[in-house]
């Protein structure tokens, strides 16, 4: 029988990222990540998706998003490159990519959704990205538009692949199943038809490529709060750009380590009076290092 199971994940694939990096490395082994995120009304999701990328270890780190943003951001998190253009009715559009050009061959993943509302302008962005270019791309939030499907069809089959980040009510937007009816078979003919890894995210987050589907036993309520979607993509599209060949690889490690470290912080303390950015403290302590 093929039919496909559902394989536990394990904290001790997070060994890989404790371990020393090379001594002969430098930034550019790390990879360089573009963010394009935020809108006038939504700009925290632009700024904790970038300040999870930087904490897990992508070498570079460019954001391409608007004004005001950009704005609010820069203070926030220095490490990041700053890329903005003014609105077209309070959110990002495809100008942004002429916009970021010019370091364009160098960016090594790209991360595109958290806070990008829902105009034609980002409908359209997400089109032209997903159908024209050739990068590791994660594509979470607003930019599941109710078109993905479509538009990973018709992204040439030699491109490089794509990870979604849809909770459920995404996961249906984009024509998913309900999470209950979303069981191992299901998710890999989603993957096989879409060329893509999905990690659908709940209490006991799904992870699936083609072939196998993986459950994360970790995290706990204390996820249960704006924005702890936006750290996570913020790690799995880091890690990607470091491991650009290896998606499924980016998607176990960061749900396990996001959840691991949403353990450690409702140890440390507890899981109400904490901010969600708290998250991020406990990052190398997930890892086995000391808080
Ligand atoms: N147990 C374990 N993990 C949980 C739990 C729980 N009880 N509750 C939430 N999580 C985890 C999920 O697995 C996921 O990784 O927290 C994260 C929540 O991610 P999202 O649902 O994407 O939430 P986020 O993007 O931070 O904020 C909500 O989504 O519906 C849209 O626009 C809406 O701004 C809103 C945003
Ligand atoms: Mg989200």
């Amino acid at each position: 029988d093929l039919k496909p199971e559902m394989c536990i994940l394990r904290q001790n694939i997070l060994w890989q990222l404790a371990s020393f990096r090379e001594p002969a490395t430098y930034k550019r082994t790390y990879g360089h990540l573009l963010v394009l995120a935020g809108s006038d009304s939504m700009p925290g999701a632009c700024l904790m998706a970038t300040m999870a990328a930087a904490n897990s270890g992508c070498g570079l780190l460019t954001v391409g998003t608007l004004e005001s943003v950009a704005r609010a951001g820069i203070p926030l998190q220095p490490e990041a490159m700053w890329k903005a253009i003014p609105s077209i009715e309070g959110t990002l559009h495809d100008g942004i990519l002429e916009e970021v050009e010019s370091r364009f061959d160098d960016f090594s993943c790209i991360l595109i959704g958290p806070g990008l509302g829902r105009t034609q302008g980002v409908q359209d962005l997400v089109k032209k990205v997903i159908e024209t270019v050739d990068k590791p791309i994660v594509v979470d939030a607003d930019a599941l538009v109710p078109d993905l499907q479509e538009h990973l069809q018709a992204r040439p089959k030699e491109f490089s692949p794509v990870v979604l980040t849809p909770h459920p009510g995404e996961w249906k937007r984009i024509g998913g199943e309900t999470f209950e009816d979303s069981g191992a078979s299901s998710l890999t003919q989603f993957c096989q038809r879409n060329r893509c890894i999905v990690i659908l995210k709940g209490p006991r987050t799904r992870i699936a490529n083609a072939f196998n589907v993986y459950l994360s036993p970790f995290g706990g309520p204390v996820l249960a709060r704006g924005g702890t979607g936006d750290l996570l993509a913020g790690m799995v599209s880091s890690l990607l750009s470091q491991d650009p060949k290896n998606p499924t690889s980016a998607a176990t490690l960061a749900t396990v380590w996001h959840g691991r470290a949403a353990d450690c912080l409702a140890r440390a303390r507890g899981n109400w009076a904490v901010r969600t950015t708290l998250l991020l403290d406990f990052l190398p302590e997930a890892l086995g290092f000391k808080h």
